[in-house]
């Protein structure tokens, strides 16, 4: 089948919900993908994030063979090796304090585990967000989601209230005697890769501890070495009550996780938490071998490095006006709307994506292990469709 006929199915199937790029995908490696029509692309999408070490990266390729062959599938209601292996894994790369893993299968579920949690926690029910967040699409995790256009498609959640990010007086006026978790994206993703400074991060994780409130780092972006750390958590050398993961954490097969720090971790009894799905052999063997991959090739010093050159690069350029974020999960900010830009650049052979609340932001996640070559080609081809070059 060829692009336009695989289109045209889909189309006439698929319950619409996403505005696609007219290609169909049916192949990558490494940072590349190719279309039906035999077209290659770099991408700089990432897959939305998630092929943290390359499109079907040998290693975890590797994982899912000698998995499948071994075990596809057994619930939390036995025992297994590879999930005994990836847990502790997991655990050993956390910010120190975190001491158990919840595994499920989405951001949005590991989300919600997170949200019941601290809920259950302080027996408390109100959640301090912030604006421009994003935390998944389920009931509680879209509740406490601070970009309006999707929090409203549901009637107001009475819990959820949202504090200006960045801002830690609005985050302190909005603490109550109900609060019982303050969660936030440590990076804003869809707001525009909007960070914050080291002092606001530092002040949030007083003010919860100081008020007994149970601080939740949504890290299902930046988790696993995206930022040239292992978490954003790390950047600030700060320990959350509860961290989240999902996106590129299993190399691309499913997979979500709410890191639980040890205090809170020994009032969880049998029964309160639970996924059918959850820490399956599959998912933990994928896990394992991205994570590990992210350790013995160097792919955070990667990230650093190449997110230090796009931020190079894009300083010679008259329209970008600024580079946010850190290590490979970066945006270039033009000075207006460039969502226009994503179809040009994707004739030129290069998928990027837009940021959802300031379009006027270009988002780049690639894989870890993308080189300065596709760099200079990304470059070449927004100075193509820009016409702009100092
Ligand atoms: C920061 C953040 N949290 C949560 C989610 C929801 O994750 P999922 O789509 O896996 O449910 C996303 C998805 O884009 C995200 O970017």
């Amino acid at each position: 089948m060829n692009n336009d006929e695989i289109m045209a199915l889909e189309d006439n199937f698929q319950l619409k919900t996403y505005r696609k790029l007219p290609i169909a995908v049916v192949k990558g490696k490494g940072s590349y993908v190719w279309d039906a029509n035999g077209r290659k692309y770099i991408d700089f999408y990432g897959g939305h994030a998630v092929v943290l070490v390359g499109h079907c990266n040998p290693r975890v390729v590797k994982a899912i063979n000698e998995q499948a062959k071994k075990l596809v599938f057994y619930s939390n209601i036995v025992f297994n090796d590879v999930r005994a292996q990836a847990s502790e894994l997991i655990i050993k790369v956390s910010p120190k304090g975190l001491s158990k893993v919840f595994f499920c299968n989405s951001g949005s579920e590991a989300n919600e585990a997170a949200l019941k949690i601290a809920r259950k926690f302080t027996g408390k029910d109100e959640v301090i967000s912030m604006e421009g967040s994003f935390h998944g699409r389920t009931v509680g995790a879209l509740s406490s989601t601070g970009i309006e256009k999707y929090r409203s498609q549901i009637p107001a959640s009475p819990n959820s209230v949202f504090a200006k990010f960045g801002d830690i007086e609005s985050l302190r006026s909005l603490i109550t005697g109900r609060t019982a978790a303050v969660i936030m994206e440590p990076i804003q993703g869809m707001a525009g890769i909007v960070m914050a400074d080291e002092k606001y991060y530092l002040d949030v994780r007083e003010l919860c501890t100081q008020n007994g409130i149970v601080l939740i780092f949504d890290e299902v972006q930046s988790c696993f070495g995206r930022t040239g750390k292992m978490f954003a958590a790390n950047h600030w050398n700060i320990t959350p009550d509860i961290m989240t993961c999902a996106k590129g954490m299993a190399g691309g097969f499913p997979m979500g996780a709410a890191v639980i720090s040890d205090e809170i971790a020994k009032t969880i009894s049998v029964g309160e938490q639970g996924s059918t799905f959850g820490g399956g052999p599959l998912a933990c063997a994928c896990a394992k071998a991205t994570i590990e991959t992210v350790i013995d090739e160097n792919l955070m010093e990667n990230s650093t490095s190449i997110g230090k050159y796009i931020k190079k690069r894009a300083a010679r350029m008259k329209q970008i006006r600024e580079v946010r974020g850190i290590g490979l999960l970066l945006g270039l900010k033009f000075e207006s709307d460039c969502s226009g830009m994503l179809p040009l650049l994707l004739e030129k052979g290069i998928i990027a994506g837009v940021a959802d609340v300031d379009k006027s932001v270009l988002r780049l996640m690639p894989p870890l292990t993308i080189g300065k070559a596709d760099v200079d080609k990304l470059f070449t081809a927004i100075s193509d469709v820009v016409g702009d070059s100092k």
